[in-house]
């Protein structure tokens, strides 16, 4: 499969396009650096990207930014943030990509625990995180040409635990293998409109 995957160099994107590019080609998008340079929050920049990679078979987003502050410090830009960046990156991309995106293709999305357990100063990311999942169960009844789509939601990942275990007391950091496995489940089985919580409560 041709794989386009935008974050591919980050924290759980480097994890996922190590394990793709054993089997598949990836091809690696981004701001900063990468095969082509994207930012999601930027519908003109999604479509000079795909016009300059042409049709995928698979395209995945592990990106996307939302602000993290306090509920009574965040302004009306605040929220913005992760409207554009997250929520409608993620959205733009399936809504221009899937004019690049193979018969059969998929999307996979990435939101995150927030959106069924928030924690403290996370309000913008966790509306962001559930709206994603709307989309996405909706979406998925209107997508042609056999197309599929679905969202990972992971929990604190093994390795951002230093990063952010402050912000999630008591949650059981989720192994970067498992985290890896919702993202083939999407692009290698046949499932649609689902969303791959990969939590662990216990
Ligand atoms: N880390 C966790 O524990 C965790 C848990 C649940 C959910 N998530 C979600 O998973 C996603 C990735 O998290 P992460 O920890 O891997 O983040 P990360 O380490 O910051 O990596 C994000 C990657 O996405 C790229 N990126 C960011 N904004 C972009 C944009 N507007 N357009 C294109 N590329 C962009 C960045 O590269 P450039 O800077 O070069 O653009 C970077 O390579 C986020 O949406 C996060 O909320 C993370």
């Amino acid at each position: 499969m041709r794989i386009l995957l935008v974050g591919g160099n980050g924290t759980i994107g480097k994890k996922v396009s190590k394990h793709f590019e054993k089997k598949h080609e990836v091809i690696i998008a981004a701001r900063k650096a990468g095969d082509v340079l994207v930012d999601i929050a930027d519908s003109s920049s999604i479509e000079s990207m795909f016009g300059k990679i042409g049709t995928v078979d698979a395209i995945v987003c592990i990106a996307g930014e939302a602000k993290w502050a306090p509920f009574n410090e965040l302004n009306e830009e605040d929220f913005y943030i992760g409207l554009r960046s997250k929520l409608m990156g993620q959205v733009n991309l399936v809504r221009i990509g899937q004019d690049y995106l193979n018969i059969g293709g998929s999307f996979t999305l990435t939101t995150g625990i927030l959106a069924d357990h928030p924690v403290m100063m996370t309000v913008s990311a966790a509306m962001v995180n559930g709206g994603i999942h709307s989309f996405v169960k909706a979406v998925s009844l209107e997508l042609e040409k056999g197309q599929r789509i679905n969202v990972v939601s992971p929990g604190l990942v093994e390795d951002a635990v230093e990063k952010y275990e402050a912000y999630f007391p008591g949650h059981n950091p989720i192994p970067m293998r498992k985290v890896i496995n919702g993202y083939v489940k999407s692009v290698e089985g046949k499932g649609t409109g689902e969303i791959i919580r990969m939590y662990d409560n216990q």
